[in-house]
């Protein structure tokens, strides 16, 4: 067997995420063979190399992927500071250590997934494979044509453009109900997007993430994908890392002085009959 990335076995082993096994190598807490490792380049022998973090021996894990359907008033990490109940407590101890990719707001509800495969979650959470994340929204206030076609021709955040596609489900005189769609998970994304236009979200919910739908699993329960869903998800990180199609905008990238060229967008206004 080749040699592995420690972080990269460290997730694969189901201890964390990569991020996070970089920060536990960075902080002393992971032996090789006895020896504290504190450089992130260090490589293991997964066949041969004795691997411990703080003090108690790991080793690869069977991949458990589950699906959620997130409620209302659960934090979507593992532990809360504050002592509010976690997505993880929705869930036997039996699978062992899960993490949830990516986030959902405390008053969200939705397709969350948990996995202890971390390469798998760092894949799916990196802006670079632009994972569509399709969320049902209500929003205050009846939206105008005007705002779905600005809303659907992609906006701009923080001075990045963000690329949307949208469907109008329902409008009322105080409400509006929309399907959107974004290839990103920043924080607060939607509302934040919603509220830029004059309409704060009062409810939502996220429906569809990758290839995966949340269908008419209840809410508060969960199942493991199926074989099916499992290779479409790995193959949709793994055909975005091999080659993107339009690299996304990173963060700490400088500001151009042209605008960027415009990503490609799915705009799909659909006004209710
Ligand atoms: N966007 C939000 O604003 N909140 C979520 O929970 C997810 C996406």
């Amino acid at each position: 067997m080749p040699l592995e990335r420690l972080q990269k076995y460290l997730a694969r082993c189901g201890v964390a995420s990569r991020r996070e096994a970089e920060e536990l190598i960075r902080a002393g807490r992971v032996k090789v063979n006895g020896q504290v490792v504190t450089v992130l380049g260090a490589k293991v022998d997964p066949r041969r190399d004795r691997v411990q973090v703080d003090g108690r021996p790991v080793e690869p894990v069977a991949p458990v992927t589950l699906m959620l359907h997130k409620p209302a008033g659960y934090v979507s990490t593992t532990r809360d500071p504050q002592g509010r109940r976690v997505v993880l407590d929705l869930v036997p101890k039996e699978f062992g250590r899960l993490y949830p990719v990516g986030r959902l707001d405390y008053d969200a509800t939705g397709l969350m997934l948990l996995t202890n495969d971390g390469e798998l979650a760092q894949r799916l959470m990196h802006p670079r494979y632009q994972v569509p994340r399709t969320y049902r929204v209500t929003v205050a206030g009846e939206m105008s044509d005007e705002t779905l076609k600005h809303l659907a021709g992609g906006v701009e955040l923080e001075g990045r453009p963000v690329s949307t596609a949208v469907t109008l489900l329902k409008r009322e005189a105080d409400r509006t109900v929309l399907e959107l769609t974004v290839w990103e998970g920043r924080y607060h994304l939607v509302k934040r997007l919603l509220e830029g236009v004059g309409h704060p979200v009062l409810k939502l919910k996220r429906i569809a993430f990758g290839p995966l739908r949340l269908g008419r699993l209840k809410r508060g329960a969960f199942r493991p994908l199926t074989k099916g869903e499992l290779i479409n998800l790995m193959g949709t990180a793994r055909a975005k890392f091999l080659k993107p199609a339009t690299p996304a905008p990173r963060p700490e990238a400088p500001r151009r002085e042209e605008p960027p060229p415009p990503r490609p967008r799915r705009i799909r206004v659909r006004t209710p009959q």
